[in-house]
C-alpha cells in the first residue's frame, strides 16, 4: 500500500464521514432551527475526521458491515465534536477559534453551545442504537464501552483533571493518566468500536489492539501540546499557544519540547510493535499512527 493509496483511502472515509453525520444529524430546518444549524455549523465540513479514520481502519482488519462502522464512526464523532464545543467554551479553556472557524459560543451564544453539546452527545448514543446490521447483543456492547469512554471515567473525567490542574506541576504520572482519560479514551474506543462491526475478537487480537490504541492515544495529546506551543493559529484552525498562556500542565511543559517528541515517536514505535500480530492486514493502522504523530494541524 503507497503513500498515495492512503491520502485516498483517508479522504474517502472523510467524505464517507461526512455524509453519514449530514444524514443522521437533524435538518437545519427542523424546530429548533438555531440548535439545528449549530449542531451542523459544528460538526460538518472541518477537523480531521481521526476517530472515524481508526473506526474505518480497524473495522476493516476484522471485516465490519459498512452501515455499522458509518454510524460507529459518527458517533465517535459526534461525541468528538460535542467535547471541543464545551472545551471551547467561556467556562472551560474559553477559545474563539475552532476547526478555522469562530466557536459555537460566539458564533451563537453560550447557552446553545450547552445545548449543542448535549444534543450531539444524545443523538451520539441514538446514532449507535439504529444500527441494524449487528446482533443487539454487539450494540448494547458498545453502547456501554461508549459511555465508559465519553464519562466521568474517560473523557469528562480527563477534562475535570485538566481544569483542577491549572498552575499545578503534575508527574509525569498524573500527566499521562489525564492525557489517557481525556483524549485517549475516545481513540482507544474508536479502535475498539471499529472492530466490533466485524467478526468476533479473539483475547490475542483485543491485546494488541488494546496496546496499539493506548500507544496512539496518549500520542495524540502530546502532539497537541508540542502543536500548541510550536504551531500557528492559521495551520491549526484554533488559538496557538493556549496551554502557555492559560498555565495548563502539558507534556511540553513537563518534558520540554526535544523530549515530548521522542516520546511522541517512541509511542508510534509502540503502536507499530503492537500491530505485528496483524501483519499486513493492519497497515492502515499503521499509517493512522504515523499521521497522528507526523501530522502538522
Ligand atoms: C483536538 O482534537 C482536541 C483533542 C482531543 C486534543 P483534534 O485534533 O482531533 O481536532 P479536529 O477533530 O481535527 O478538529
Ligand atoms: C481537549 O484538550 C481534549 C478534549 C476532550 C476536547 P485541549 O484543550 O488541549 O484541546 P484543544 O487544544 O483545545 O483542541
Ligand atoms: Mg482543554
Ligand atoms: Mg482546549
Ligand atoms: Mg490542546
Amino acid at each position: 500500500m503507497s503513500t498515495q493509496d492512503f491520502k485516498a483511502w483517508m479522504e474517502g472515509v472523510q467524505a464517507d464521514v461526512e455524509r453519514a453525520l449530514e444524514a443522521c444529524l437533524p435538518a437545519a430546518d427542523a424546530v429548533p432551527h438555531k440548535l439545528h444549524e449549530a449542531m451542523r455549523y459544528t460538526a460538518l465540513g472541518g477537523g480531521k475526521r481521526v476517530r472515524p479514520l481508526l473506526a474505518y481502519a480497524s473495522a476493516a482488519l476484522f471485516g465490519g458491515d459498512a452501515q455499522a462502522v458509518a454510524r460507529v464512526a459518527s458517533a465517535v464523532e459526534m461525541i468528538h465534536v460535542y467535547s471541543l464545543v464545551h472545551d471551547d467554551m467561556p467556562c472551560m479553556d474559553d477559545d474563539d477559534l475552532r476547526r478555522g472557524k469562530p466557536t459555537v459560543h460566539v458564533a451563537y451564544d453560550e447557552a446553545t453551545a450547552l445545548l449543542v453539546g448535549d444534543a450531539l452527545q444524545a443523538q451520539a448514543f441514538q446514532t449507535l442504537a439504529d444500527i441494524d446490521t449487528l446482533p443487539a447483543a454487539r450494540q448494547v456492547t458498545m453502547l456501554r464501552l461508549l459511555a465508559e469512554a465519553a464519562g466521568s471515567a474517560g473523557m469528562c473525567g480527563g477534562q475535570a483533571i485538566d481544569l483542577d490542574s491549572v498552575g499545578l506541576a503534575l508527574t509525569r504520572n498524573e500527566l499521562e493518566r489525564m492525557h489517557q482519560l481525556k483524549t485517549g479514551a475516545m481513540l482507544r474506543v474508536s479502535v475498539i468500536l471499529g472492530a466490533l462491526c466485524g467478526k468476533d475478537l479473539s483475547p490475542t487480537e483485543l491485546e494488541a489492539l488494546g496496546a496499539y490504541s493506548k500507544a496512539i492515544g496518549l500520542a495524540f495529546q502530546v502532539v497537541d501540546d508540542v502543536l500548541d506551543a510550536t504551531a500557528d493559529s492559521a495551520t491549526l484552525g484554533k488559538t496557538a499557544g493556549k496551554d502557555a498562556a492559560d498555565n495548563k500542565p502539558t507534556y511540553v511543559s513537563i518534558l520540554g519540547l526535544d523530549q515530548s517528541k521522542e516520546l511522541a515517536e517512541q509511542l508510534r514505535r509502540e503502536a507499530h510493535d503492537a500491530l505485528a500480530p496483524f501483519g499486513e492486514q493492519a497497515q492502515r493502522l499503521r499509517e493512522l499512527a504515523d499521521l497522528i504523530v507526523q501530522r502538522k494541524a
